[in-house]
């Protein structure tokens, strides 16, 4: 089969493209390099992963715009220590993006980069709260911290780890966490790129045995604070126990600038969908970069107990933007997988992270439509 479990594994495909605006299927080729084989040359070459990748494009000559995905599974560093990791890279031209995930934290997405800058906050030490998670919804069936299984960071237990395997045929990898005993519950996620739309796709995973139950998933990304988070405005919108947020509502979107001199708070939203893709999105950027997740929306009702499809948590020092699929029963040994797609572009020319512009808000809405 697909999955490679080696201590270490680089593979670099030379990604032959449709044309822009294609879609979401796009034929992908696959030149896997068998690591034994390029021993000779990894003696006179300092830099065999570098070698990989001019080998490729020589041998099947395309031209030097063609995207390229490469997928290296190795030690990364994570805060002040190094972990076993995994990082995903999309190249074109002269932009590289790039998806960094570790098997500790709960599968941790630490960084997700444009040309070597991440939007994803990355603290200074391995025990705090940052990068990207995913958590089982509602929240009230588990309170804080949340199961250990699937994020252990909050209960500082950096011993529990998620299973990694790479698929060299899909050019992705999956993180598998372990079992959550309370619900015999486990979670996963599968990154992969789809190079016709310069975009990482995340499918996420909610499984459960035994008794079965009613889960809804949730993606919870940590950005730096002094940002500006915004999504379209829906018919809901409520703080629940916390301190509201001061936002702005021009132009059907909900803004939201962070200061960082206020306490938290929280804010809790329904959106509505963009057309003719029915998906929603949920944008942040820095003033630099332009982040952008685009999902299924969800209609009215559809949301788990005490949440929405939105959520924005103000943490002072930083910010989280998430959102959360459909809540849905599931018959023992069902699942639920949900998709969410992955934008990082530069910001657009003219477009300033200012409430209201829009520039900002007409290319979001044309990445996700
Ligand atoms: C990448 O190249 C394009 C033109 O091909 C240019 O407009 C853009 O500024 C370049 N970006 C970077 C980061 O060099
Ligand atoms: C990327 O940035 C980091 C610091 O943020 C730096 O240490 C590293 O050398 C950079 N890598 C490249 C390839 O530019
Ligand atoms: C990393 O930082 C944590 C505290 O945040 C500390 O407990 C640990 O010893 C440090 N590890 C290394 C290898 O420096
Ligand atoms: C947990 O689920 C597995 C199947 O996924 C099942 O074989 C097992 O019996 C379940 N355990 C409990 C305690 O429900």
């Amino acid at each position: 089969m697909a999955w490679v479990r080696s201590a270490w594994l680089l593979v670099t495909w030379v990604v032959a493209t449709c044309s822009a605006g294609a879609g979401s299927s796009h034929a992908a080729l696959a030149t896997i390099f068998d690591p034994g084989s390029l021993a000779a040359e990894e003696n006179m070459e300092n830099n065999p992963e570098e070698l990989k990748l001019l080998q490729a494009r020589a041998s099947r000559g395309h031209a030097q715009s063609a995207p390229e995905v490469k997928l290296e599974q190795r030690e990364i560093a994570s805060g002040n220590v190094t972990v076993p990791g995994v990082v995903l890279e999309l190249v074109s031209g002269n932009l590289s993006m790039v998806l960094e995930a570790i098997t500790i934290k709960g599968g941790l997405i630490q960084s997700f980069s444009l040309n070597n800058r991440s939007i994803l906050l990355k603290r200074p030490y391995v025990d705090q709260m940052d990068g990207c998670v995913f958590w089982p919804s509602p929240q009230s069936a588990w309170g804080w911290p949340p199961p250990s299984a699937i994020d252990p960071t909050p209960s500082k237990d950096f011993d529990t780890s998620y299973d990694l395997r790479l698929s060299e045929l899909k050019h992705s990898f999956e993180l598998v966490s372990p079992v959550w005993k309370d619900h015999n519950m486990t979670v996963s996620k599968k990154v992969s790129v789809d190079a016709s739309r310069m975009s990482f796709i995340i499918d996420y995973g909610i499984h459960v045995g035994g008794a079965g139950g009613k889960w809804a998933p949730w993606e919870i990304a940590r950005v730096p604070p002094s940002g500006l988070t915004f999504f379209k405005t829906g018919s809901e919108q409520n703080s629940g126990s916390w301190p509201p947020l001061l936002l702005q509502h021009i132009g059907g979107v909900t803004w939201f600038l962070q200061k960082g001199d206020a306490s938290s708070g929280k804010l809790f939203a329904s959106t509505v969908p963009s057309t003719p893709s029915g998906l929603s999105w949920l944008a942040h950027t820095d003033g630099v970069l332009l982040f952008v997740k685009c999902f299924r929306h969800l209609p009215d009702g559809m949301h788990a107990p005490g949440e929405l499809q939105i959520e924005i948590y103000d943490g002072v020092d930083y910010v989280e933007m998430e959102q959360q699929g459909a809540h849905e029963e599931l018959l023992p040994g069902e699942s639920i997988t949900w998709t969410v797609e992955w934008f990082l572009r530069e910001m657009p020319p003219g477009a300033v992270a200012t409430p209201g512009d829009k520039i900002l808000m007409d290319s979001v809405e044309d990445m996700c439509k």
